[in-house]
């Protein structure tokens, strides 16, 4: 059986006053069978700056760190990653800087990633490279093992041509990404820019459909939609503590009749500011404000980049500005949380919003989607999805608005509250079909499947 090294940012475990405990996500639910069976490797940062550990076993999966320190933490991580890359590969919502003093941690911290992969990976075996961080780790374990199995996931969205040609380093990457065998993506769109962006700067040709040849070597790409574990997330939102939490929760918040969520990392691009412009527009013309209650939990997220901490000022403003119009003493209708949720307590949020709001600007897929359609075993509900999430491409019975149209999520927001019961079941029934089908077990069997037959 051939083993599987994944190389990932983050491991998939974290430590919590001195011990290892795995953490959450679909990703790493999917992959923790997969690699016990394989004997598989992660490896990945710890998440602590500065400190140097040894490679570890933790359920079965031999975990093996990459060290980072503060500095590099500064110019790969903050710097070249995260403003950088997030925002040119997410239509440059804000702009993009281009630093070469950040490109080159980001080449050095590659490169040891590719190092660390190298050491356990045997030319038989299949190293599977993740996401945005690590785009030059295929060339660099190609040069060092040739005949290795190698395959790379991109977890956001690739941009358009227009776009990626902005990036300094545009021939690097696209022929460090070429050095795999199988390159993934959430969309058929990323799919088609990264061909396009192949072709223009890594002179690859396409020679068949959904096939690159380069430099003597074929190159398949992928639509692979990530999923999430949606039993497991159907069997908590039907579990007792959850369905108590849910009515606890619908009275904390006023036994409103229209329950509002939102749930998102705090990140520009997942349109929060707009979506609670378009509330503010659903208040402004309804006589009774008392009806709606609008839940925004936003999870801390990169809070050293600058645009991230000026997003939070702004979002601040604007939820304070929507209470102080239209609160009274004793109520508010909009409930912001800056936290993450335990996942029960998510859940029971799910359940208990009659409709759910996932409007991001510009999004990979979006999970936050799937596991609201996951979690509503009941009552239906009513998703409003945005069409640049990657979700819109599978999710079509949701509600699809763009987000930039703040009077129209104003009245898609109204329409889902007022939806009727056959409707509402109707596109829920088919959304949960979907999520059922498609969950993170049949991605991974389907990346997989694919790596196994180079
Ligand atoms: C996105 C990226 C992931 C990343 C996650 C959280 O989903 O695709 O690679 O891990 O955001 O961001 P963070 O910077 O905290 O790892």
């Amino acid at each position: 059986m051939q083993r599987i090294i994944v190389i990932a940012n983050r491991l998939p475990v974290a430590r919590k006053e001195g011990l290892w405990v795995t953490s959450p996500g679909g990703l790493v639910r999917a992959l923790e069978p997969v690699l016990q069976r394989v004997n598989g490797s992660w490896v990945g940062w710890s998440g602590d700056a500065d400190s140097e550990l040894e490679p570890f076993e933790h359920d079965g999966i031999e975990q093996i760190p990459v060290p980072l320190s503060s500095a590099e933490l500064d110019g790969f991580y903050y710097g070249f990653c995260n403003s950088t890359l997030w925002p040119l590969y997410h239509d440059a919502i804000v702009a993009p800087e281009f630093h070469r003093h950040q490109w080159r941690p980001y080449v050095a911290v590659n490169q040891r990633y590719a190092h660390h992969a190298a050491r356990v990976l045997r030319n038989d075996d299949i190293a599977w490279v993740q996401d945005y961080q690590l785009q030059l780790v295929p060339g660099m374990l190609r040069a060092m093992r040739p005949e290795a199995t190698i395959g790379f996931y991109l977890h956001i969205p690739f941009p358009p041509i227009e776009l990626f040609s902005r990036l300094p380093w545009r021939q690097q990457i696209i022929e460090a990404l070429l050095g795999s065998d199988v390159l993934a993506f959430q969309t058929r769109a990323s799919v088609r820019n990264f061909a396009d962006a192949a072709r223009r700067f890594g002179d690859a040709r396409v020679s068949s459909r959904g096939e690159l040849a380069w430099r003597g070597r074929t190159i398949k790409l992928q639509r692979a939609p990530i999923a999430i574990d949606t039993s497991h997330f159907s069997r908590l939102a039907r579990s007792p503590q959850v369905t108590e939490r849910v009515a606890a929760l619908r009275h904390e918040l006023g036994d409103a009749e229209h329950i509002i969520l939102g749930v998102d990392r705090l990140d520009y691009t997942k349109g929060i500011d707009l979506r609670l412009k378009a509330f503010a527009g659903l208040l402004e013309e309804t006589d009774e404000p008392h009806k709606y209650a609008f839940v925004q939990v936003a999870v801390p997220s990169r809070e050293d980049v600058p645009a991230y901490q000026d997003l939070r000022s702004e979002i601040e403003q604007i939820v304070g500005r929507i209470n102080g119009d239209y609160g009274e003493p004793g109520w508010a209708p909009v409930s912001y949380l800056y936290r993450s949720l335990e996942l029960e307590e998510l859940i029971a949020y799910y359940v208990a919003a009659d409709v759910m709001l996932v409007t991001p600007l510009r999004d990979g897929m979006n999970l936050v989607a799937k596991e609201y359609v996951a979690a509503r075993i009941g009552d239906p509900g009513v998703l409003i999805l945005s069409e640049f999430a990657g979700a819109a491409e599978q999710l079509r019975s949701a509600l699809i608005v763009n987000p930039y149209d703040v009077d129209t999520v104003t009245a898609t927001i109204r329409r889902a509250a007022h939806m009727d019961r056959s409707e509402a079941r109707m596109r829920m029934q088919r959304l949960r079909r979907t999520v059922r089908k498609e969950d993170v077990f049949e991605w991974a069997r389907a990346c997989l499947a694919i790596l196994e037959a180079i």
